[in-house]
């Protein structure tokens, strides 16, 4: 449906879920996903599965809530391939318990993931 090739991508928590599923379809469609995600083992699972059927991806390990972390993934990219031209900010979380019954502490880290939007 689309063409990307020569598209450079970041997915945020793209190493399940439904950012996973965006990163394969970027990845089937041609682009180089860079896949910046606390779970490094998942995204390399990935990235091992896309680039034996031809397909570009890697994994950054990113925690999305650590502005030195994100500047680095940043930089990473754009020195490796010079642009990038896709970003899908996806990362987020639910949380284990139910609202009412969420620690003050689970409660500001499930904002400080949700909230944490990369633009640039
Ligand atoms: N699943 C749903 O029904 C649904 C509905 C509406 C919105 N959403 C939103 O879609 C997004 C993805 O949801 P999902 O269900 O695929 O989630 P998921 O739990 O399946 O995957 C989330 C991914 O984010 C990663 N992640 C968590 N904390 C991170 C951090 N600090 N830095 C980087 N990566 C981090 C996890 O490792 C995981 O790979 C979320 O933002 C969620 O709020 C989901």
């Amino acid at each position: 449906m689309f063409d990307l090739k020569g598209e450079i991508a970041i997915v945020t928590g793209g190493s399940k879920g439904i950012g996973k599923a965006i990163v394969y379809a970027l990845a089937v469609a041609g682009a180089t996903v860079v896949i910046a995600d606390i779970d490094e083992d998942n995204g390399k699972h990935i990235c091992n599965e896309l680039s034996g059927s031809g397909f570009q991806a890697e994994i950054v390990k990113t925690d999305v809530t650590d502005s030195k972390s994100v500047d680095s993934l940043v930089h990473y990219t754009v020195n490796k391939y010079g642009k990038v031209d896709i970003l899908v900010n996806n990362a987020g979380i639910l949380g284990d318990a139910p609202i009412t019954e969420i620690s003050d502490e689970d409660w500001d880290r499930l904002m400080r993931i949700n909230s944490a939007l990369l633009c640039f």
